[in-house]
């Protein structure tokens, strides 16, 4: 299941993105705005990156103007991993080693063709795991309120 969210910028890049999930064949639960009025992006993206945190959806989309908002919102709840992405390279790759649970796109600096291809990259790649697993958990150990400093673990290779 994918959460996915949008503010008033973005209705209509997530109404392409809901036709890439169908082709897609995935399933998704749309967490709103649902018109074109304007409001508070964080309302929306709260909610759809507490779906994913809960384990209530496994992973999600956000869209606004830029992508930055919602990401910015999404990365405040424990357990998300949220990256803001405008060419597929980088979304790739945040999901081959930095495990990323949430994409957050932005309406107004990519195009739809485009966003799609990224979308479609994110949601089709696997995270590698092994040394990035103890990468990620670097990460948990300071989101939780802990450090990763004291982290020891086979040396860095790439
Ligand atoms: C709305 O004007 C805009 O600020 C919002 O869509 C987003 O870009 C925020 O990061």
């Amino acid at each position: 299941m994918i959460a996915l969210a949008c503010d008033h910028a973005a209705l209509e890049m997530k109404r392409e993105i809901i036709g890439l999930l169908d082709d897609m064949g995935l399933a998704y639960k749309d967490f709103g705005t649902y018109e074109a009025v304007s409001c508070h992006y964080p309302l929306y993206g709260e909610r759809a990156a507490r779906a994913v945190a809960s384990g209530e959806c496994d992973r999600g989309i956000l869209i606004c103007g830029t992508g930055i908002g919602m990401s910015l919102v999404a990365n405040k709840v424990a357990g998300i991993r949220c990256v803001v992405c405008s060419e597929p390279y980088s979304a790739q790759l945040s999901r081959m080693h930095n495990d990323t649970n949430m994409l957050a796109l932005g309406a107004r600096v990519v195009g739809t063709e485009l966003a799609k291809m990224i979308a479609r990259i994110w949601l089709q790649t696997a995270f590698e795991g092994g040394r990035h697993q103890n990468r990620v958990d670097m990460i948990t150990a300071i989101e939780q309120g802990g450090t990763c400093l004291l982290y020891t673990s086979p040396s860095p290779r790439d």
